[in-house]
């Protein structure tokens, strides 16, 4: 046997490695980088790493929506646009059960709008997918995950649940605010480095799972935000910007069993049929 049969090697790994190498000496070359210098980016990558924010950086250097781009076909007008993941999603959220609603109200709780959200899940071809599940998290009024905010009770504006026969969904939530993504860590220190403010504009992130569909990650935004054309992480899409109309009617405050205005925004989800096998 010769030696390098003993030799396992990774092609995919061998050959885009050998590419980032090259363009990685491309860039110290061309900028003269110093020792000293390298020295302290090496340092800086393994705080990233001691704090777990690869991910985070990952967004906020916009890497992920180029992978998210690279990942999934592009503008398929027959199924719905994927986003980006991001950092602050929490395995095994609560199961809600009909009627859904995602949060409880905490003491100290900011003012903001009752929003319900509703839509249908369907495949490309328009046909119900009874059996989908629907996973969200997002922010409240405040601004911030129940992960940052000792104030909320544990998966607050987090929560799983099914559609109806037809693909019929609906949950009650608040509408978010925008918040900055979190600054206190290595990457804080980066974008202040590098001037990139932290905000991100309002989202509800979205995870779809239907048998025989590819699941689908993605994000919806409202009209009108500040950030819209200015994420941090690059992850707006327009196809994913959906109206919010307010409510001040009291016979539907009524039929709501609530006493201020809300909000209510349609979103239709559509998914691709897995590839066979
Ligand atoms: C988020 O939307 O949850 C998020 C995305 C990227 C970085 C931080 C947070
Ligand atoms: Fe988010």
């Amino acid at each position: 046997m010769s030696a390098s049969a003993h030799v396992a090697t990774n092609e995919r790994v061998a050959e885009v490695t050998a590419d980032v190498i090259a363009a990685l000496h491309e860039v110290l070359e061309r900028h003269q980088v110093t020792e000293a210098e390298w020295l302290a980016a090496l340092a800086y990558l393994t705080e990233v790493g001691r704090h777990d924010e690869f991910v985070l950086l990952s967004d906020v250097t916009r890497t992920s929506v180029l992978i998210d781009a690279l990942s999934h076909q592009a503008e398929d007008p027959d199924v719905t646009a994927s986003d980006v993941e991001g950092p602050l999603y929490r395995d095994d959220p609560p199961w809600r059960e009909r009627p859904v609603k995602i949060y409880e109200e905490y003491e100290g709780m900011g003012d903001g709008d009752v929003l319900f959200v509703s839509g249908r899940v369907t495949s490309s071809d328009g046909s119900p997918l009874p059996g989908a599940v629907i996973d969200i998290w997002q922010t409240g009024p405040d601004g911030g995950y129940d992960l940052w905010d000792s104030r909320q009770p544990a998966y607050n504006f987090r929560g799983r649940f099914g559609v109806d026969e037809s693909g019929a969904y609906e949950f009650q939530t608040m509408l978010p605010r925008p918040y900055t993504v979190p600054t206190d860590g290595p990457v804080g220190r980066y974008l202040e480095m590098v001037g990139q403010h932290p905000w991100r504009p309002a989202h509800i992130h979205f995870k779809i799972e239907a048998d025989g569909h590819e699941r689908l990650v993605t994000q919806v935004f409202f009209p009108d935000d500040p950030y819209l054309e200015n994420d941090t992480i690059g992850a707006v899409k327009p196809a994913l910007v959906r109206a919010v109309t307010r409510h001040e009617d009291e016979e539907e405050l009524a039929q709501r069993g609530l006493d201020s205005p809300f909000c209510t925004c349609a979103f239709d989800i559509r998914l691709r049929p897995a590839a066979r096998a």
